[in-house]
């Protein structure tokens, strides 16, 4: 489907986080840009750009949005995150004349159901952690017994980020795998789980816009999954990211399109799956060359802040061309600076954090430039109250983000930045970048 993009474009952007207030930022700076409608459930800072739309993105809602959508003359739905898309709602909700930016279910089954994604990545030869899919718990218990040694067991299906824990040893991958399997912290989704080699190395995330011909990469990301500095603690969604990496360069990402997205994309299209939106994935640089430690079918969070801060170019026509089968026409570069981002999170995270306390220190992302004099501050788990103050609603609150000319001065101005935000117990990590920094500063 190749649909002109209309002059004037009324736009419905889902999910509520950090990534979609960049998203959102983006796409309301476009030439082609109507109006703009956020979430539902918007944090404060969307706010900026849209109003909420009256209704829950969700199918119980059906019919109530697309009469909505046809009063408002919705022209273009792009999806945030995962879950609407593991739901199939971009096959629900898309017409020949109102596309949607996103992965079908069974193309964003990559993301939410880790069995499958090994199953293609095994059939197409792509680079990945050695293991196995355990569909009982006797068969993982055997199986983590047998190999003895440190391994990763994951929970086969969507847990919001926390369904992978790393072990150390077979002690801990049975205490995990009975979390998944016998306990069912995480319901249905950890039914089934893979047990798969550890590996060592640094992570990198990298993302391919596709339209289901076209695969075009964008700048590389390393985020930082770990709560505390020097990369300790339990995992979290992220808790900061920069963009470019030094950790990859021309030639690296090039191998990584031809042995990792191609061969992905082209085994999805042999059983029948056109893959459209965003395709990202995670890679771990071992020894052995890069790996896939998964993938997921939409844009990252924090990673998206860092690469929409460097974006340049019309956000909202690119994700069109992407939506609609016409990426080869698409025309966006990053500029040349680094991009860091902070994020500033609520005392408690990654477990259940307090809500409610006001947040100060922000500034609409039109007055800003990314300088460390005016940082952007993308919004994540913020509420406006009813007389407009943001109060703090989630555990990642604020992405602080700056720019600079190497990794070294965006880090250090996007941590000034960060202690610019304040509320009850507020904290972030200030290494963000570290490795790369330090193995710059000693040379190795
Ligand atoms: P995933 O959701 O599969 O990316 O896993 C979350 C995090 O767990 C990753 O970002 C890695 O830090 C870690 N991880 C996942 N798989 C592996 C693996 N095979 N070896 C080492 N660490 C892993
Ligand atoms: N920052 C990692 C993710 O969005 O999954």
């Amino acid at each position: 489907m190749s649909l002109p993009l209309p002059d004037k474009v009324n736009v419905l952007l889902v999910g509520s986080g950090g990534r979609e207030h960049a998203l959102a930022w983006r796409i309301s700076q476009s030439k082609h840009f109507g109006t703009l409608w956020v979430d539902r459930y918007a944090n404060a800072g969307l706010l900026e750009f849209g109003k909420p739309c009256p209704e829950e993105f969700s199918l119980k809602r059906r019919y109530y949005l697309d009469r909505w959508m046809a009063k408002e003359k919705i022209d273009f739905i792009v999806i945030g995150p995962e879950g609407p898309l593991a739901e199939g709602l971009v096959d629900q909700f898309a017409t020949p004349t109102r596309p949607v930016f996103g992965p079908t279910k069974a193309a964003a089954r990559l993301e939410w159901d880790k069995a499958y994604a090994k199953s293609i990545m095994r059939q197409t030869s792509v680079p990945t952690a050695e293991g196995r899919v355990c569909t009982t718990l006797s068969a993982a218990l055997a199986y983590v017994t047998e190999r003895n040694e440190p391994c990763v067991v994951k929970a086969t299906g969507l847990c919001a980020g926390k369904g992978v824990t790393v072990c150390g040893d077979t002690k801990e991958a049975i205490a995990a795998i009975n979390r998944c399997m016998a306990s069912r912290e995480f319901g249905d989704a950890g039914a089934s789980v893979v047990i798969e080699e550890r590996l060592e190395g640094q992570e990198v995330s990298v993302f391919a816009l596709v339209d289901g011909r076209t695969i075009t990469l964008l700048d590389t990301v390393q985020d930082h999954k770990q709560v505390g500095e020097g990369d300790t603690g339990p995992n979290t969604g992220g808790m900061g990211a920069y963009c470019p990496t030094p950790l990859l360069d021309q030639a690296a990402l090039a191998s990584i399109a031809h042995d990792i997205f191609v061969p992905t994309i082209d085994g999805l299209r042999r059983q029948g799956v056109d893959y459209r939106g965003v395709l990202f994935a995670g890679i771990m640089l071992t020894h052995a060359g890069p790996k896939v430690l998964e993938f997921n079918c939409r844009f990252g969070d924090p990673e998206t802040q860092v690469l929409m801060a460097r974006f340049n170019g019309d956000l909202l026509k690119t994700l069109w061309q992407t939506a609609t089968g016409s990426l080869d026409e698409a025309e966006f570069s990053f500029e040349p600076r680094c991009a860091c981002c902070v994020v500033v999170c609520a005392p408690g995270y990654p477990g259940p954090v307090p809500k409610g306390s006001t947040v100060s220190g922000l500034a609409p992302l039109r007055d800003c430039d990314g300088s460390a004099a005016r940082p952007y501050f993308f919004q994540a788990g913020t509420r406006a109250t009813k007389d407009s103050r943001p109060v703090t609603s989630g555990g990642r609150v604020v992405g602080a983000t700056a720019l600079g000319e190497g990794l070294a001065d965006a880090a250090l101005a996007a941590t000034e930045a960060a202690k610019r935000i304040v509320f009850d117990g507020a904290f972030f990590r200030r290494d963000i970048g570290h490795r790369v920094l330090h193995s710059q500063s000693t040379g190795r």
